[in-house]
């Protein structure tokens, strides 16, 4: 089995068995992640293009790597060190990077849609690493594969996602994701940060934290995203704090076994308690190591891989 799609562009727009394909790629994967020497010649003279408007350390960076254990060249533009300071528009970067040979593009885009105008102009695969408010699909892949791999199987799982769910293109990824594999979703924040209508993507809302995270599987906590936000829409970080965070008391509300997942960067005791954070709970460090497995397999699915994997 193929992906259907040539690009990455939402969770949205993938099937189940393509979500499963994904993961059972980057299973396969993960095994080359813990060998001495971490390099396979799979993608050998294929050229992979990071191309990020906004800063990101996890992402670029777990893109980076992954190219460069299938043996792929692999190019970061920090736009801001680019020809874009000199006002050249996106369309003009992108052609320009493939007429520079780009087998794949990898872009994060401050704007909702850009990767999507992005491949319409450009002959070659590309995956959206975040797009303004929009989706964060491969952040969404990494979550549910976790959540997978801990708990065997989503269906029947109750997921809480809690936080600035209006800004969160994580949020919007990983409720089409958890959907699609059956689980319960419930989201929870400040009425000013659950957009309107949220209803008919099928969650429940909460405005409560302590009914939210009562008996639930997995809590999935999202950053205040400060730098979107206009202001105005909570009073003080210490009132959010008290609200909506995450901390040892309110824990113990969730099932024993719960997982707190959080895609970072944090804000430590913003939406979550230090203590919670590295606690025995969490498999925030796992998510991470995660993103490197999922990447791995989406370059690998969407460069037309051979079939073996690991030579
Ligand atoms: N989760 C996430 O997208 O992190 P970065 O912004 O560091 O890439």
């Amino acid at each position: 089995m193929a992906l259907k799609s040539r690009h990455i562009l939402g969770l949205k727009e993938i099937e189940k068995e393509e979500i499963e394909l994904i993961f059972d790629t980057a299973e396969s994967f993960k095994e080359i992640l813990s060998r001495p020497i971490k390099k396979v010649p799979t993608l050998r003279g294929k050229s992979i293009v990071n191309l990020f408007y906004e800063p990101s350390t996890r992402t670029r960076t777990s893109f980076e790597i992954a190219a460069k254990i299938l043996s792929a060249d692999t190019s970061s533009i920090a736009v801001s060190t680019s020809s874009v300071v000199k006002g050249e528009s996106l369309k003009d970067t992108v052609k320009t990077l493939k007429a520079l040979g780009c087998d794949l593009l990898v872009i994060r885009h401050f704007s909702s849609g850009a990767p999507y105008f992005v491949s319409k102009i450009i002959n070659c695969p590309v995956i959206n690493a975040g797009d303004g408010c929009h989706e964060h699909p491969t952040q969404g892949l990494l979550d549910l594969f976790t959540i997978k791999e801990k708990k065997g199987n989503l269906s029947g799982l109750k997921v809480v996602i809690v936080g600035d769910i209006l800004h969160s293109r994580v949020a919007r990824s990983d409720i089409w994701g958890l959907n699609k594999l059956g689980a319960k979703v419930r989201i929870c924040g400040p009425r000013t940060m659950i957009p309107q209508g949220v209803e008919r993507l099928g969650v429940e809302v909460y405005s409560d934290l302590s009914k939210a995270i009562s008996k639930v599987d997995v809590i999935i906590m999202l950053r205040l995203q400060l730098e979107r936000q206009k202001g105005g829409l909570f009073p003080t970080l210490k009132e959010y704090s008290s609200f909506f965070g995450l901390n040892k008391e309110n824990l113990k509300l969730a099932k024993e076994d719960v997982l707190v997942m959080h895609p970072g960067p944090i804000n430590r005791g913003v939406e979550i308690r230090p203590e919670v954070a590295d606690g025995l709970r969490s498999v925030i460090e796992e998510q991470v190591t995660n993103g490197l497995a999922i990447r791995m397999s989406l370059l690998y699915l969407l460069l037309g891989g051979k079939e073996d994997k690991g030579a």
